[in-house]
């Protein structure tokens, strides 16, 4: 199964969603965990570097916490530009094929590179912060989805209480994220935060938030 987190607006949690989701998901699943964004969020939040290299999508991935995480690297810029979707969905679902779950941490746009993770995907994910703008970026995302044949599972991410839009394709559950310095300090580490408070606080309060999300998405 390939999940999809997108939300064409960046700081909304994306890559916070990809790297927990994967992390707790990978307790009971062989997980693997493609950073499609060449920014590179996904790969430092497992404590790696990005790679210098243009390499083939998929060829190179490094097994940090049980979770196979695929570094972003330069190969990554020029699929943006000159990519061919139809490609990159079949080179995806081969990578899939390894893994019962292959979570995807896509850039903060709707090129190429999201537009090939949301066709591949058979789940979709958004984490959505409760802001007029991010709340204006989920509609036109909702129109995108629909114009493709999709189905989003938006999440809130930021709050303490639950957003709900009604919206076609985009199906809020009632899940709400709070802010949490975990967030921050377990990045600063470069450990995904579900990781860092099981070592940390031994209280699991942040992985909750994403086994329940993987929960909603995996039903
Ligand atoms: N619930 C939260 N509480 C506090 N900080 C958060 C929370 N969710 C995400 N963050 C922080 O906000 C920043 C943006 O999140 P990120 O996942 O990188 O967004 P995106 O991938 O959509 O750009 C990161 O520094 C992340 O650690
Ligand atoms: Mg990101």
């Amino acid at each position: 199964m390939i999940i999809t987190v997108i939300n064409q607006k960046g700081g909304v949690g994306k890559t916070t969603t990809s790297v927990n989701l994967a992390y707790v998901v990978s307790k009971t699943k062989n997980v693997g965990l493609l950073d499609i964004d060449p920014e590179g969020g996904t790969t430092t939040s497992f404590g790696m570097k990005r790679e210098r290299k243009e390499l083939p999508l998929g060829s190179k991935s490094v097994n940090i916490f049980n979770v196979e995480v695929f570094p972003a690297h330069l190969g990554l810029l020029k699929l943006e530009l000159n990519g061919d979707i139809n490609k990159i969905v079949n080179i995806i679902k081969e990578i899939s094929k390894n893994f019962d779950i292959l979570v995807i941490d896509t850039p903060p746009n709707l090129g190429t590179l999201a537009v090939s993770s949301m066709l591949a995907a058979d789940k979709i994910i958004s984490p959505v912060a409760p802001q007029p703008l991010a709340l204006e970026a989920i509609k036109n995302l909702d129109s995108r989805l629909q114009s493709i044949g999709k189905i989003a599972i938006a999440y809130t991410n930021f709050s303490k209480k639950a957003t709900n839009l009604d919206l076609k394709n985009v199906k809020f559950v009632n899940i709400a994220v709070p802010q949490s310095r975990l967030f921050i300090d377990a990045s600063r580490l470069g450990v995904p935060a579900s990781r860092y408070e099981e070592i940390r606080t031994k209280r699991l309060k942040i992985s909750k938030y994403f086994e329940e999300l993987a929960k909603v998405t995996l039903e």
